[in-house]
């Protein structure tokens, strides 16, 4: 089938690459124009295993194509999908800023060639599938279109495999012409038998949310459950395990952590309030998981002084891992950006590795902080060391040479990737998330 998709960031370039694997026509289009050039280079602007080479692949097979030219794009396509971003509004009320959507609305509009579904794979707010149709019939009241929601469920770092193999895909549609539409586009999933929800854009649309939602409450809830379990001194991870091999609670995402990050589970939570706010109800478990993971964070930190003594003032800090999770550069919302420069306000001295993430950090974090390209290096002088992302990487450190660097031996594991005896064995003191 032939397919446009619209935005080349996270979303659309990685939907764009996986439906040309899965065989269709498509074209990415974006506004930005170095972008563009980049990208026709078999330049990819984001770290994501797997993309670069997947592009490449589909781009000298002829099936993926960029352009900043919708006329080029959109009359061809059978579907057209918005992938632009939605990010939380300047106004720093939660709202999700969905200026892009409508102006990429209004964009395709007049090169609306013959029936065309119009998606939002971006998340959106309920309602605005309507919304959208609505600027498109304004623009231009002779297309013949649809718009449907099919919200996307990938995880950054591994987003081409949860592309390819979903555990189910979600459309939300008016009417059997458009579902068709994007039955064709999902087919080729059909030998994996992967589950297709059909229904309306509006429970399309809060699926995301209520999934987002769900998932950064699992992770509060077993964020507090570890603060019990220091406090009562009991084990977080056999707590975890001992729940989670019910399989009605299921072990994923029962990981105690500094808290949730990213671009997804912040951003949408707060939208997902904001919208029961409008319509006059609540979502207080939502509220709740919300609140916990801010104090997660404000608590990580407290964790880091007193395994210091007390005070971070005139401490050298070695930090491992800045992103908010492994396989990815992204910084948007990295427990880092709350936690770093807590430290640093009272006078802390950070000294910082990240396999992908130092560029992008360095923008977000306050000047002074030292990047370093070797994780060891980070323990030079160190006062403490802490393991605050999980990268491969760092999984199997070699404790002794960490210990020699460092001025005083203090380990604080906010991943729990290490076995407490096994550092503790090595001559540090350890500290974890939900155990001693
Ligand atoms: C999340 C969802 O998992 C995807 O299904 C969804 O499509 C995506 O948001 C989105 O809305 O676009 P992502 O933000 O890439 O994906 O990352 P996750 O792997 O879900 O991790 C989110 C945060 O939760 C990370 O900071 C991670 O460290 C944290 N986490 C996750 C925990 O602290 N504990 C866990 O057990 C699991």
């Amino acid at each position: 089938m032939k397919l446009a998709i619209i935005g080349t960031g996270y979303v659309g370039l990685v939907s764009g690459a996986c439906f040309s694997e899965f065989g269709h026509e498509v074209i990415c289009v974006d506004n930005n124009g170095d972008k563009i050039a980049a990208l026709c280079q078999g330049q990819i602007p984001i770290y994501e295993p797997g993309l670069t080479e997947l592009v490449v692949k589909n781009v000298t097979g002829g099936r993926l194509r960029f352009t900043t030219n919708l006329a080029e794009a959109v009359p061809r396509a059978e579907a057209v999908f918005i992938a632009v971003g939605t990010p939380s509004s300047r106004r720093g009320d939660g709202y999700a800023d969905l200026s892009y959507i409508y102006s990429a609305a209004r964009d395709i509009a007049p090169h609306i060639s013959g029936y065309t579904v119009v998606v939002d794979k971006s998340t959106v707010p309920v309602g605005t599938a309507r919304q959208v149709a609505r600027v498109i019939r304004e623009v231009n009241p002779a297309a013949e279109f649809d718009v449907a929601s099919n919200p996307e469920f990938l995880r950054e770092g591994a987003a081409i495999n949860d592309f390819m193999r979903p555990d189910r895909v979600v459309v939300g549609v008016d009417n059997d012409r458009a579902a068709a539409v994007l039955r064709g586009i999902y087919s080729p999933l059909y030998l994996i038998e992967t589950p297709v929800v059909i229904t309306t854009p509006e429970t399309a649309e809060l699926i995301k949310y209520a999934a987002n939602a769900f998932l950064a409450v699992k992770i509060s809830y077993i964020n507090e459950m570890a603060t019990i379990c220091e406090a009562v001194g009991a084990d977080g991870i056999a707590l975890a395990k001992g729940i989670g091999l019910d399989g009605r609670i299921g072990k994923k995402f029962l990981h105690p952590g500094p808290g949730y990050g990213g671009s997804c589970f912040p951003k949408d939570t707060l939208a997902l309030l904001r919208t029961v706010q409008e319509y006059g109800v609540s979502a207080r478990i939502v509220e709740a998981a919300v609140e916990v993971n801010a104090a997660q964070k404000a608590r990580m930190v407290k964790k880091i002084r007193d395994a210091l003594g007390g005070s971070e003032t005139g401490k050298t800090i070695g930090v491992l891992g800045l992103t908010f999770k492994p396989e990815t550069d992204d910084m948007r919302d990295a427990p880092a950006l709350t936690i770093l420069p807590a430290l640093i306000e009272k006078g802390a001295r950070i000294v910082a590795h990240d396999p992908q993430g130092m560029r992008e950090a360095a923008k977000y974090l306050p000047e002074g902080v030292e990047f370093v390209d070797n994780p060891y290096a980070v323990c030079a002088g160190a006062d403490a060391l802490v393991l605050m992302t999980e990268w491969n990487q760092y999984r199997a450190l070699d404790l002794g040479r960490i210990k020699s660097g460092m001025r005083n031996s203090v380990f604080i594991d906010l991943r729990n990737v290490y076995a407490p005896e096994q550092v503790r064995s090595a001559g540090f003191s350890y500290f974890g998330v939900g155990r001693g």
